[in-house]
């Protein structure tokens, strides 16, 4: 699987600075892909990364800033996206908020509110739609591609104070298929990839850690948590030709801990 078979091709995700995103950026790279990227905050991490990739696999790369709080912000950073790149084929939507912006939202249900689950339908739903519609357009003029929103398990799994993405990641996968059924006739593909809990700086801001840990270990069948790499598999085959007639699906990776 380490042939460059993605040479000439471009991929556009979201959030590639840590974590799921950054295993993607390098995912794709090392298939000899051009990488576009975007991050919130850690500008000096995206440069580390650009450098990085384009020395060690002879790609082009490039990160914008964005803010998915602001999803109609997507249209200006494609079109500095634009001026870099002249052909899009994969478009991914991974970055997710944390910290102050999902505060009532990520809580026990009789703490949640109004204004933090708005904000996680806003980043998780509404930046999915736009970075899409824009993805979709430019994907059209190559004759099609390959559209993923990153989900989670937390819609079909009880987790704790999860509620807000739980529900949002539910919304999100429906969302894939109705932009499946439409944008079909374009030849682009639309799926999304539901992790199960993933060793990741967002699982880290949970408050019971270590619990969620120690209890996604006991459920695996395969005895440990979920690494970061683990999801870019799928994410590799739903753009490649291998998965020319999957569309309007979810894919599951979640250790089987989803059975248990
Ligand atoms: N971790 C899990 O257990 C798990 C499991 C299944 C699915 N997923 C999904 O996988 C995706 C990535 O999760 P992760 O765990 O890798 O997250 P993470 O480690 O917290 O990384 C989040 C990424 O999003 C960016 N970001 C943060 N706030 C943003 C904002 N307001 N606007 C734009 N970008 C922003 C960050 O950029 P900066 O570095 O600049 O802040 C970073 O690149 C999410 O959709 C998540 O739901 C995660």
């Amino acid at each position: 699987m380490s042939e460059k078979t993605m040479t000439g091709k471009t991929l556009f995700v979201s959030g590639g600075t840590r974590g799921i995103g950054k295993a993607i950026v390098y995912a794709f790279a090392k298939k000899g892909c051009d990488v576009a990227f975007t991050y919130a905050s850690s500008a000096d991490t995206a440069n580390e990364i650009i450098a990085d990739v384009e020395s060690q696999f002879g790609i082009k790369a490039k990160a914008y800033k964005l803010n998915i709080l602001e999803p109609l912000t997507y249209k200006d950073v494609y079109k500095e996206f634009d001026e870099d790149f002249d052909r899009l084929d994969f478009f991914i939507s991974n970055a997710i908020i944390s910290g102050r912006a999902v505060v009532g939202g990520f809580a026990p249900f009789m703490r949640l509110k109004p204004k933090g689950l708005c904000n996680i339908y806003t980043a998780t739903v509404e930046a999915f739609v736009v970075g899409a519609q824009e993805a979709a357009k430019r994907m059209e003029k190559v004759g099609g591609g390959s559209i993923i929103s990153m989900s989670s398990t937390g819609n079909l799994v009880y987790t704790p104070n999860y509620a807000g993405h739980g529900t949002n990641k539910a919304a999100v996968e429906t969302m894939v298929k109705y932009a499946a059924a439409e944008l079909g006739e374009k030849n682009i593909r639309v799926n999304a990839v539901s992790g199960g809990p993933i060793d990741t700086d967002a699982l880290k801001a949970f408050p019971n850690y270590e619990e969620v840990k120690a209890e996604v270990v006991k459920r695996s069948p395969l005895n440990r948590m979920g690494d970061a790499t683990d999801l870019t598999g799928a994410c590799l085959f739903l753009c490649s030709n291998e998965a020319s007639w999957l569309t309007g699906q979810a894919i599951v990776i979640d250790g089987g801990t989803s059975f248990q």
